[in-house]
């Protein structure tokens, strides 16, 4: 794709294998214990593994447990549950030391289990779950999120005691904010507001000297890059600021559920191009599986309007007639208990928000594209035969519009690149609770056939995926620019090659690395030139 540019940049990618010369473990391990002891005064924090302490912290916020059961993962050489922005800082500093890799952890749900699990890199895990205040100002209409908190605790805790205080971010509340806002942040506000990333006016990152900044000390480039490129390439954001968005006070949810026999084709071809159009104040996205026993597929038309019943039903009539929404399919309810009716939560106390155990004790895989032309009927036909023959597989397909807010802004903006153009967004998920490789493979095998299958329906060159809903088949990250822009630009589109400069500037030794992480790509030539070809807006 950027080839020809790239030809003309000269760039370099450097080797990370030359800057760290793996020790001996116990060397290693007695280096940081020694650095980390000495510059914090405290052994509270730190986990060492084979201890009961370990295992219960590794755990406790993991969503994938086929990640941890596998006996090919490495797990980290500590974990350091950070009570003080110097916490993270000595991890850092000491890990480094030592020789050591740095993967950080907010709320534990990575896809690919980056936070806590490595390929083989040993690796100390730094859990902000401790770091997680909340600091409203109500006068300003912004508010301080701490990393380590989930999206419940945050939704919570500005619209607990005002009804019409809200933040667009995503549907599951046990998700943590670090890794979520970095990469994005869709759910069912996207349409009015934009992704998470596009409401932050402020963060305070660790670099990887253990370096403490703001925006302005970070600069505008780092700051643009953890905008939806992903935190784990670049640094420790410790918190963020952001701008608090307002809603009514009485919204309206609904589901409505049709099968093969009560046009569930006809209508899901009909909403592909419709549901990117409505109102802003409207979102119907669509989950669809096979269901009865695998005679049909259910499609659930899950929605959300911001308003009134009274106010909602004309416009349904007039925008989705053919959904036959009724009256009694409605409920009014806060904004807030929105949150609990999107996570199948409805008439439980707003207060499950603030539970961040992990709910779930299964494994799972997704994967990820976006529709630019809506699929036939004869396609949909298709993608139904082919769920109801997976049988045993439980395939389940996510459709989030787009449009609205999303086509307004620009795709170099910010790291987050989906933008106008995209009709919907799919995720394919399945999950299991059965346990071993074997099972786990079969699984894996069926997802990848979904996606295989699903080719001539959704984006091209590139086929675009969205990095929060991480999936490694895109291909590893190699540390070298032209091998890593195979799946660079699937996630990041246009924007791949501005995260590799970034990522040359504020990491040049590739020392916050994961299997997806930005190369780390230095220009021969001077900075200076290439932000002449970057896009104004975003300068
Ligand atoms: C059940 C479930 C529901 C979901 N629903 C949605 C949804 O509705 N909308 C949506 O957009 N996404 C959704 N996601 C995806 C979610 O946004 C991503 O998995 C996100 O990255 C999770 O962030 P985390 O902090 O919980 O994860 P973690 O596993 O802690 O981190 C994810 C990645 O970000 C890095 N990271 C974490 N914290 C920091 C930090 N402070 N600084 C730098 N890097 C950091 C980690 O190292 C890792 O690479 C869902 C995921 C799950 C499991
Ligand atoms: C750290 O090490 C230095 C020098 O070895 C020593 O002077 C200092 O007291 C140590 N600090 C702590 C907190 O142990
Ligand atoms: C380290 O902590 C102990 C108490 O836990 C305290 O007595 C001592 O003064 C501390 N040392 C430093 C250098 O902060
Ligand atoms: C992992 O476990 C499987 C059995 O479940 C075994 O066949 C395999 O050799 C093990 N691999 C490693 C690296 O220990
Ligand atoms: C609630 O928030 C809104 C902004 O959405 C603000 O205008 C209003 O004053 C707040 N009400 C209270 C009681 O704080
Ligand atoms: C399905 O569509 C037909 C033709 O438009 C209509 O008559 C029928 O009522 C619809 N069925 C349902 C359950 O909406
Ligand atoms: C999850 O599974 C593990 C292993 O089978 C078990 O020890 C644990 O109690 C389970 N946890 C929950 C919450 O079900």
């Amino acid at each position: 794709m950027a080839n020809l540019n790239l030809l003309l940049l000269f760039i370099l990618s450097i080797s990370s294998s030359m800057i760290f010369l793996a020790s001996s473990s116990t060397t290693t391990s007695s280096k940081f214990l020694q650095c980390f002891i000495n510059k914090t005064n405290s052994t509270n924090n730190i986990y060492t593994p084979n201890t009961n302490s370990y295992t219960n912290v590794l755990l406790s916020s993991v969503q994938n447990t086929r990640f941890i059961t596998s006996n090919t993962t490495t797990k980290p050489s500590f974990i350091i549950t950070a009570a003080t922005f110097s916490d993270v800082q000595a991890s850092i500093t000491c890990s480094r030391l030592a020789g050591l890799h740095v993967r950080v952890r907010s709320g534990g749900h990575d896809y690919e289990a980056m936070s806590y699990v490595s390929s083989g890199d040993p690796f100390i895990t730094i859990d902000l779950a401790n770091l997680r205040s909340i600091t409203v100002d109500k006068a300003q209409g912004t508010a301080w999120v701490q990393a380590g908190a989930t999206i419940g605790e945050l939704y919570y805790t500005i619209a607990k005691n005002n009804r019409t205080v809200a933040f667009p971010a995503g549907i599951c509340p046990t998700v943590g904010v670090g890794g979520h806002f970095t990469g994005g942040g869709i759910g069912s506000l996207t349409r009015t507001y934009g992704t998470s990333a596009d409401n932050i006016v402020d963060a305070l990152i660790v670099n990887s000297k253990g370096k403490l900044m703001n925006r302005k000390a970070m600069g505008e480039d780092l700051f643009w890059a953890i905008r939806g490129g992903g935190g784990a390439s670049f640094g420790v954001v410790l918190s963020f600021k952001i701008k608090l968005v307002s809603v009514p006070s009485t919204v309206t949810v609904f589901n409505v559920n049709r099968n093969l026999g009560e046009n569930a084709t006809e209508l899901v071809e009909r909403w592909q191009t419709i549901a990117p159009k409505f109102d802003e104040k409207l979102f119907i996205r669509v989950v669809a599986q096979a269901a009865n026993g695998g005679t049909t597929i259910q499609a659930v038309f899950n929605s959300f309007y911001l308003g009134k019943i009274d106010e909602l039903l004309p416009v349904m009539k007039k925008s989705f007639p053919e959904l036959g929404l009724k009256r009694e399919d409605c409920t009014e309810v806060s904004w807030l208990e929105s949150v609990l009716f999107f996570n199948g939560d409805l008439g439980k106390s707003v207060d499950v928000l603030l539970d961040r155990e992990p709910q779930v004790n299964s494994s799972f895989k997704a994967k990820s594209d976006f529709v630019k032309n809506s699929i036939s009927k004869e396609g949909l036909e298709k993608i139904w035969k082919f769920l109801l023959e997976a049988k045993d597989e439980p395939l389940i397909l996510i459709l989030e519009p787009f449009g609205g807010k999303m086509d307004e802004i620009l795709e170099p903006d910010i790291a987050f690149p989906h933008r106008k153009g995209n009709l919907y967004n799919i995720q394919y998920y399945m999950s299991w609770s059965e346990s071993g490789s074997a099972v786990s493979e079969k699984h894996l095998e069926w997802m990848r056939k979904m996606y295989e299958f699903m080719t001539p329906y959704v984006s091209s060159q590139p086929r675009a995926a969205y990095y929060n809903y991480k999936d490694i088949d895109l291909g590893a990250g190699r540390g070298s620019y032209l091998e890593d822009e195979v799946w660079g630009v699937k996630y990041f589109k246009g924007n791949f090659k501005r995260l590799a400069l970034v990522k040359g500037m504020v990491d040049p030794e590739n020392f916050f690395r994961n299997e997806q992480s930005i190369p780390s790509t230095v220009l021969f030539k001077q900075y200076s030139e290439i932000k002449i070809a970057m896009p104004k807006s975003s300068m």
